[in-house]
C-alpha cells in the first residue's frame, strides 16, 4: 500500500491503525467524570449502527490498514448483541480488545476466550466500596472487584483504569500501586479530562507529576523502575521492583501524546471522530445506508485531524468551556 495515498494517514503523516468502536451510549454505571448527573439524550435506536453495519465499517477500516480494534461504550457489554458483535469482529484479521466497567464480565469470559480477546481494560476508580459508590452513583463495588480478580485469574492481560480527582481518590495512589504487588495487572492513573457536562476544572486534575511525587515519596529510592513504553503508548509505564504488576500514568492533560497518535473513533451512531477531543464528527452511517462509498469521506475526516487534542493545543484552550464543551460527554464518545 502506498503510504502517501492511504486514506488513514493524516496530514502530519500519522498512520491510523487503531480503531475504537463504541457499541452503545448506555451504561449500567453513572460515573461522574463520564456523564452529567441528569443523564444524556440517547440516540434513537434506528440511528445506532446495527451489528452488520459495525462489521461492514470495521472491515473497511481493516482493509485500509487497521490492525487493532477496541470495543467501548458506554458499557459495551450492556448491548444485547454484544457477544454476536464480538464473534463477528473476531473473524477479521485484527487484534480485538475491549474496555469494560467489569460489572457483568463474568458472563462473557467464554466469549472473550472464543474470540481470542486477551487485552481487557477495566475501570476501577477506588478500592473503597463507599467511594466507588460515590463516583459511579451505583452500588456495584463487590461485583466489579470480584470480576476484575476473575479476569486476572483467567489469564487475561488486564489494565485497570483509575481516573484521579483531587480531594477524592488521589490519596489512593499508593494503595493502587500496592495492589500490583500480588496481582499481575497494569494500573493506569488517568488525568481527569474535560468533557461536556462533567464539571471539570483544571484544579481537580491530579497531574502526572503529582502522582509520581506520591509514589516516589512512599517507595524507597531505586525501587521505582521506569519501564520501556510501547510505540503509540498513551502511558508512561513504571513498576515497583519485585511486584507482579505495573502501573502507569496517562497524562492527556499535562503532557499530551498526540505526536504518536494512531487512533480513530467510531461512535455508536456511526460518527467518525478523528480525535477524542474533536468537536466535529463525520457521519459515516447515513452515507453507508444510502449505498454511497464512504472511503472518500473517511479520507477527508482523517486528513482534517488536528495536530494536538482537537485543536486545544494549550492548557488555556483546554480550560475554555466554549472549546471543550463543544465535544460530547465521554459516555457518548466511548472511552
Ligand atoms: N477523564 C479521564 N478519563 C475518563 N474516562 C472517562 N471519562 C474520563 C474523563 N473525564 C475513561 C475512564 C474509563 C474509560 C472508559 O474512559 O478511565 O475507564
Ligand atoms: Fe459507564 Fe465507563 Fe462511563 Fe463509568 S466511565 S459511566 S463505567 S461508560
Amino acid at each position: 500500500m502506498n503510504r502517501q495515498e492511504n486514506i488513514l494517514t493524516d496530514s502530519f503523516g500519522r498512520e491510523h491503525t487503531y480503531l475504537r468502536i463504541s457499541l452503545t451510549e448506555r451504561c449500567n454505571l453513572r460515573c461522574t467524570y463520564c456523564m452529567p448527573a441528569e443523564g444524556i439524550q440517547l440516540s434513537p435506536k434506528s440511528h445506532l449502527m446495527s451489528f452488520e453495519e459495525i462489521y461492514t465499517i470495521a472491515k473497511l477500516f481493516v482493509d485500509h490498514g487497521v490492525t487493532k480494534i477496541r470495543l467501548t461504550g458506554g458499557e459495551p457489554l450492556v448491548r444485547k448483541d454484544a457477544a454476536t458483535i464480538l464473534e463477528k469482529l473476531a473473524s477479521l484479521p485484527v487484534e480485538l480488545a475491549i474496555t469494560t466497567n467489569a460489572v457483568s464480565v463474568d458472563r462473557f469470559v467464554d466469549t472473550f476466550k472464543k474470540c481470542g480477546i486477551q487485552n481487557i481494560n477495566v475501570s476501577l476508580d477506588s478500592l473503597q466500596p463507599e467511594k466507588f459508590k460515590q463516583v459511579t452513583r451505583r452500588d456495584e463495588f463487590e461485583r466489579t472487584y470480584n470480576n476484575i480478580l476473575l479476569l486476572i485469574k483467567e489469564g487475561f492481560n488486564v489494565k485497570m483504569n483509575a481516573v484521579l480527582m483531587k480531594g477524592f481518590n488521589d490519596n489512593e495512589v499508593v494503595d493502587f500501586v500496592q495492589f500490583t504487588k500480588n496481582h499481575p495487572v497494569a494500573v493506569r492513573f488517568i488525568e481527569f479530562m474535560p468533557f461536556d457536562g462533567n464539571a471539570w476544572k483544571l484544579d481537580k486534575t491530579v497531574s502526572y507529576q503529582e502522582i509520581m511525587q506520591q509514589v516516589n515519596f512512599h517507595f524507597p529510592e531505586g525501587k521505582v523502575i521506569r519501564l520501556q513504553d510501547a510505540p503509540n503508548d498513551t502511558s508512561k509505564n513504571y513498576k515497583i521492583e519485585g511486584y507482579k504488576g505495573s502501573f502507569a500514568v496517562i497524562s492527556s492533560v499535562t503532557n499530551p501524546f498526540c505526536d504518536t497518535c494512531n487512533r480513530l473513533r467510531l461512535t455508536a451512531n456511526g460518527q467518525l471522530k478523528n480525535c477524542l477531543f474533536s468537536a466535529s464528527e463525520t457521519d459515516l452511517l447515513t452515507p453507508l445506508r444510502e449505498g454511497k462509498s464512504i472511503e472518500p469521506i473517511i479520507k477527508e475526516a482523517v486528513h482534517a485531524k488536528f495536530k494536538v487534542r482537537g485543536g486545544m493545543d494549550t492548557l488555556d484552550k483546554l480550560q475554555n468551556p466554549d472549546l471543550h464543551g463543544k465535544n460530547r460527554s465521554m459516555i457518548a464518545i466511548g472511552g
